[in-house]
């Protein structure tokens, strides 16, 4: 029993903080879904469906001086339209058919808060 009231009690302090970061919430089920498995959980360009046969990495995204070169549009260009958009592989696939607007704005935030870094501007 005192399990049981243990547990409810967890439910209710896990669903209360589910409550506010909504979106962010969402991004971070996107990118798990759709990302991760090349991008690795953590963005470290580490998936398990990274092998050794891959002719190029998937992007680290906790590589501030690598994603420090590229701009928030030219992100979304890649993630809207694939590697080729910006010159790089078609492993990266494209994703403009797959995902919302507001989803791939919040994974550009992702990626910015994974990098800890601004970008190019412009
Ligand atoms: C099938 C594996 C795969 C999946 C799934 C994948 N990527 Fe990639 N991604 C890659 C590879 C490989 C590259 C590197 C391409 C290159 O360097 O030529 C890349 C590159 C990128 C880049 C460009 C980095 C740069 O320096 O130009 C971005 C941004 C990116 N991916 C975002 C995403 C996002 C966001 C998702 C999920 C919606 C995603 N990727 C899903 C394989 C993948």
């Amino acid at each position: 029993m005192k399990k049981i009231l243990n547990l409810a009690a967890f439910a209710a302090l896990a669903s209360h903080f589910a409550v506010a970061p909504a979106a962010a919430a969402d991004t971070i089920q996107v990118f798990k879904f759709y990302c991760a498995q090349c991008h690795g959980l953590e963005g470290k360009g580490d998936g398990p469906n990274v092998t050794k046969d891959f002719p190029v990495s998937p992007r680290n995204f906790t590589d501030a001086k690598e994603m420090d070169k590229l701009s928030d549009a030219d992100i979304k260009n890649v993630i809207l339209d694939g590697g080729p958009a910006m010159s790089k592989s078609p492993m990266m696939p494209p994703w403009g058919k797959t995902l919302t607007a507001e989803q791939v704005d919040g994974l550009i935030m992702h990626l910015r808060q994974l990098c800890n870094c601004k970008g190019k501007q412009g």
